[in-house]
């Protein structure tokens, strides 16, 4: 088969790029190695930036977000057993919105769907050839028949441990991992607060958030190594409970747990982002640690950038925006990068640290609270600076 743009992946960055490039009437294939299913409930990130949710909004696939998306106008720093609040739409007159990544992926497919656009489920064996002129797509459908699919550009768009990433000869990529993970857990109980929670506590970071009314997103700061078979419910709640305590008493409100997981922490960027026809984008070129929830949303920034890019290629010729593809994205990922770690470090426990780093960490959290110009500066990159 042949198309103009082969697309591996279909989590967000490889759904928005499809149905942003079909809109401009250029045809792509999305092939994904797992089922529908799956991918549709996979939980992860929550945190809807304002430029994501106008993009949404604009491309006509933000009616559900509107409709049961959580618009947040601030959130909580709680330290010294107390909260200190940021004023998001005060200070930058910009919120963000609560939805589940999940929740995004339904929307993006069911979008395809009633276009006719193609998403192939369940392939395997995923390879890429002649990235340098003549791109292919080989791989096994659903059934288990090999297809090979043609196209004039690749996005890789298969995340962390795809495949898109290790076929792109001499790129560099710069690293670091925390000595901490996170472990998430979805439950069903009404939120305990109605604004997210990043809490600094000696016995680590704990983070409350929602998905709904009614659900309820925590996340523990855990050891690096951590299994998850340590954590027993009963345990999760009594540590949530101390972490999250505060002088005035907050009381967590408990309930069934539907989900957990343990997520390791690091911070990744590939460089550069694209090699002759090939191009990636989203987590398969860069990893944030969750702190900052800028990942989904940085993955939504590579493919706005990268689809106009594409259009200008392959509708006119022009490949001036192809070729500062990579450029154009690494200055706001490296952004990204930086305030994600900045984030982290500012309210993780980190084991080797020491006294010295537990009071800049408090000292830090002091003057954000307090300063208008450092809870801007905070809120500014909260909210998501505006896309290029
Ligand atoms: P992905 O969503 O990873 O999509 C890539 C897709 O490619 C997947 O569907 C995968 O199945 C598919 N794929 C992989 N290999 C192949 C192959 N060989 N062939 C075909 N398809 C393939 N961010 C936050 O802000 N907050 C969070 O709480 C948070 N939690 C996270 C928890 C986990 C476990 C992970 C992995 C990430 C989390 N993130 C979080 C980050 C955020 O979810 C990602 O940044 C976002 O998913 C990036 O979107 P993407 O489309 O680039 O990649
Ligand atoms: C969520 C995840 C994050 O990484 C974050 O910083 C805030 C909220 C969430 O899943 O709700």
């Amino acid at each position: 088969a042949r198309t103009q743009v082969g697309i591996i992946g279909a989590g967000p960055a490889g759904l928005l790029l499809s149905y942003l490039l079909h809109s401009e009437g250029i045809d792509a294939v999305v092939i994904e190695a797992r089922s529908r299913e799956y991918v549709e409930r996979r939980v992860r990130a929550g945190v809807c930036e304002h430029p994501t949710v106008e993009l949404l909004r604009e491309i006509g696939v933000g009616a559900r977000l509107d409709a049961e998306g959580l618009p947040h106008h601030g959130f909580s720093l709680r330290f010294d057993r107390e909260d200190h609040r940021i004023a998001l739409s005060e200070l930058t007159e910009k919120t963000i919105t609560v939805y589940g990544q999940q929740e995004i992926v339904k929307d993006l497919i069911a979008a395809h769907e009633a276009k006719g656009y193609p998403v192939e489920f369940e392939v395997s064996d995923v390879e890429l050839h002649g990235i340098e002129d003549r791109p292919r797509v080989t791989y096994r459908d659903a059934d288990g028949v090999s297809r090979v699919l043609d196209c004039d550009v690749i996005a890789g768009c298969d995340g962390f441990h795809g495949v898109s990433r290790p076929s792109m000869p001499g790129l560099k990529a710069v690293d670091r991992e925390y000595p901490f993970a996170w472990l998430g857990v979805l439950a069903r109980t009404p939120p305990s607060h109605e604004e997210l929670i990043y809490t600094y506590h000696e016995r680590g970071f704990a983070l409350h958030s929602m998905r709904s009314p009614e659900i309820t997103r925590l996340y523990l700061q855990v050891p690096v190594d951590e299994k998850i078979e340590e954590w027993s419910d009963d345990r999760i709640w009594s540590e949530l409970s101390a972490r999250l305590e505060t002088a005035g008493g907050f009381s967590l409100s408990e309930g069934p747990i539907l989900d957990k997981g343990i997520t390791p922490m690091r911070s990744f960027v590939a460089e550069p982002m694209q090699y002759g026809r090939l191009f990636l984008a989203g987590d398969s070129a860069h990893i944030v640690p969750p702190t900052g929830a800028k990942g989904m949303n940085l993955a939504v920034a590579d493919v706005r950038v990268l689809s106009r890019a594409l259009v200008d290629l392959l509708q006119h010729g022009r490949s001036e925006l192809a070729e500062s593809y990579s450029d154009t994205c690494l200055r706001r990922v490296w952004r990204a990068e930086h305030f994600s770690w900045y984030m982290t470090s500012m309210l993780h426990i980190d084991p080797d640290g020491g006294d010295f780093q537990r009071r800049l960490q408090l000292s830090q959290l002091r003057y954000t609270a307090s300063s208008r110009a450092a809870a801007t500066s905070l809120a500014e990159n909260y909210v998501g600076l505006p896309f290029g």
